[in-house]
């Protein structure tokens, strides 16, 4: 029987192709399904695309926006690059860490968030920036930064 995940990637591998072109947008799509790659996916992707697990692993070891690990709902990413360091970054991770009680690299019990740093964002005129999911924010305050997450406790 062919579990849902396998039968996720072979949707996916049909949409982008079996190739080794396909794989950052294959691994981007797990990502937004299931908000991590998991050790299985990225096996049943190498078997798609017919390429090796390391490959698959590198690459998604490489980028910051990949992850392997499980995250939260709502993973966070603030920006450590050195315009939005020089801006006090370290005032808006205390200001997360204070409101949720999770520091970079760690994810709520309840598993709502996990907060990480991240490289520059392309948004250094406006820093300090983050992320949530896909979503940017910029000129951030401690104050700014407690009020958007209190939005994502809603949600
Ligand atoms: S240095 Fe932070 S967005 Fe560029």
């Amino acid at each position: 029987m062919i579990s849902n995940n396998e039968e996720f990637i072979s949707q996916l591998a049909d949409k982008y192709g079996r190739n080794r072109e396909s794989l950052l947008p294959m691994l981007q799509e797990v990502m937004d399904q299931f908000y991590y790659l998991n050790e299985d996916c990225m096996i049943t992707i190498a078997k798609e695309l017919d390429i090796s697990t390391a490959d698959v692993y590198g690459t998604a070891s490489f980028y910051s926006f990949l992850d392997t690990n499980e995250q939260g709902k709502h993973v966070i990413r603030v920006c450590q690059t050195i315009i939005c360091d020089m801006k006090r970054k370290e005032d808006i991770i205390d200001a997360i860490t204070e409101l949720i009680g999770i520091k970079p690299g760690e994810t709520t019990h309840d598993g709502k968030f996990s907060l990480h740093y991240t490289n520059c964002l392309g948004a250094c005129h406006k820093g300090p920036a983050m992320l949530i999911n896909d979503e940017p924010y910029t000129e951030l305050t401690p104050e700014k930064v407690k009020d958007i997450l209190v939005s994502y406790m809603k949600k």
